[in-house]
């Protein structure tokens, strides 16, 4: 994915390597998290963006996109995170 198609606190969907990831800009800097809800396996791609945080369409829970930590129930357990880097313009995510 090239990085210019990320703008400023959007976030896309990317299923790599059998994961389906949540990738965000925040703060200029790309982030990748798990895009599935940790509560009852909701698409986080189809929540929305609140400052730096994802929030589940279901039941509304909320997680920090820069880190994946949960920071408002339902859901309990932190998203899984992984590591980024943009090359020339291309977004590299190690799943
Ligand atoms: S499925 Fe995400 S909060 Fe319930």
């Amino acid at each position: 994915m090239e990085s210019s198609d990320l703008g400023e606190g959007s976030i896309s969907t990317v299923d790599l390597k059998g994961a389906h990831l949540l990738l965000s800009r925040i703060g200029g800097e790309v982030y990748a998290v798990d895009g599935t809800c940790t509560h009852e396996e909701a698409d986080l791609g189809l929540g929305f963006v609140v400052e730096d945080r994802i929030v589940c369409p279901l039941h509304l829970s909320q997680f920090e996109l820069k880190t994946g930590n949960v920071v408002n129930p339902p859901a309990t357990v932190s998203l899984k995170n992984y590591p980024v880097r943009v090359t020339d313009g291309t977004i590299f995510i190690e799943v």
